[in-house]
């Protein structure tokens, strides 16, 4: 196949801009974003649309659901995109898109498009890890120096990475089974709460005794920070099995749970905390929670208790951001555009991708065999 833009093409020099795509999980987005330098950026445009309706009947995200959405949204997604930032497709000097770790259906689909746009355009792909998206949001909302130690839980994923540096970043912790969002989805989706499950849950908790019903803590005391969801989900689902199903179980249950995520989130990050400070000592100083779970009023309650105590600032960045949108995506690949780090057009669409390959490698969370690393 004949390379149309090759890794060592020249550098592009800012201000530019970039059109990113997001279709991992279940929002079919597109950005506009103008890169001036590395914290000094400009939104154009931020188009997301949703697909919980289409997801709620199976209380879950349906892979092959999200795959057929993404297909049929994207192209009006895209074209949304650039008339709300006012542009013409030629003004963009590259085309980002996520292209893993996510569900593969949803990954093609918008990579395929941006592929499409390059090619037509004759402008550099930039391929996105979608974790690296994450792990900048929360420039898109305010300069952050780095270092930051972050927090991201959603219903894709639960890991704590130290952000280092553009292109640099430390996995500390990640969960080696299900992601906390999955954890209050699939509760939800036992107690008949409807999808997404999260602020459900929330509600219901507000109403119920946090200390009713008695739940594991899964890697109490244990000297990492990983996580792991699976054994609480399962013991939500045996206490609601247990109990009478009214709707003082159900509160009960909620705030028992929810309290158990809180107790978890903050062990677990405190060990991350060390971690983070040994790596940048007195450069420690700053701490970012994102991701849909990061709604959560009483787990954010907790983290700020935390930091307050570890004399960390926390950044929690407005929702739009730290849930999943293509600005991210928009943002990452202009950085990568800046750096000269551009894609192949036969660049593949990855289901696994972990940000920390080294880590991933040498201690992985979760899933490893033939198909490598996860997380
Ligand atoms: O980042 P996000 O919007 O996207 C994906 O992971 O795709 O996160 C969605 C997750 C869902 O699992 C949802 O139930 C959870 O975030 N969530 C919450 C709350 N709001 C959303 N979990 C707990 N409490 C909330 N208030
Ligand atoms: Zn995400």
């Amino acid at each position: 196949m004949t390379t149309i833009f090759s890794k060592t093409a020249t550098t592009l020099t800012p201000p530019f801009l970039v059109l990113g795509i997001e279709s991992s999980c279940d929002e079919t987005a597109a950005s506009v974003l103008r890169y001036t330098k590395e914290d000094d950026i400009e939104i154009l445009s931020s188009i997301i649309a949703s697909q919980d309706e289409e997801h709620a009947p199976f209380g879950g995200v349906v892979p092959e659901i999200a795959a057929r959405a993404h297909m049929q949204k994207i192209d009006y997604i895209i074209e949304a995109a650039i008339n709300d930032a006012n542009i013409e497709y030629t003004d963009l000097a590259g085309i980002a898109a996520t292209s893993g770790p996510g569900l593969i259906g949803g990954v093609i689909s918008g990579l395929l498009a941006a592929k499409g746009l390059a090619l037509s355009l004759g402008r550099p792909l930039l391929a996105v890890n979608h974790l690296e998206g994450h792990a900048l949001s929360p420039r898109l909302a305010a300069p952050c120096a780095f270092p930051y130690l972050l927090l991201l839980v959603s219903g894709g994923h639960t890991q704590l990475l130290s952000v280092n540096g553009l292109g640099d970043y430390t996995r500390l912790g990640s969960t080696v089974d299900d992601a906390a969002g999955e954890a209050f989805d699939k509760s939800a989706k036992v107690m008949g709460l409807g999808f997404p499950g999260g602020p459900n849950v929330e509600k219901w908790a507000a109403k119920g005794d946090p200390n009713s019903i008695p739940l594991p803590r899964p890697f109490k005391g244990k000297d990492h920070a990983d996580f792991s969801f699976a054994g609480l989900k399962t013991a939500v689902a045996r206490a609601w099995e247990a109990s009478d199903k009214s709707d003082i179980a159900k509160a009960n249950i909620c705030a028992s749970f929810q309290n158990a995520v809180g107790d978890v989130m903050r062990e677990r990050t405190l060990r991350a905390i060390a971690m983070f400070k040994s790596l940048h000592g007195e450069l420690a100083k700053r701490f970012v929670v994102a991701g849909g779970v990061a709604a959560n009023k009483a787990l954010r309650a907790r983290l700020t208790e935390l930091c307050d105590t570890e004399g960390l600032s926390l950044l929690a960045p407005p929702l739009k951001f730290c849930t999943d949108n293509a600005a991210m995506i928009a943002l990452a690949g202009a950085a990568k555009l800046a750096a000269g780090d551009i894609d192949d057009l036969d660049v593949a669409a990855r289901p696994r991708w972990p940000l920390d390959q080294r880590a991933a490698s040498a201690n992985p969370a979760s899933g490893y065999g033939k198909k490598g690393p996860k997380s």
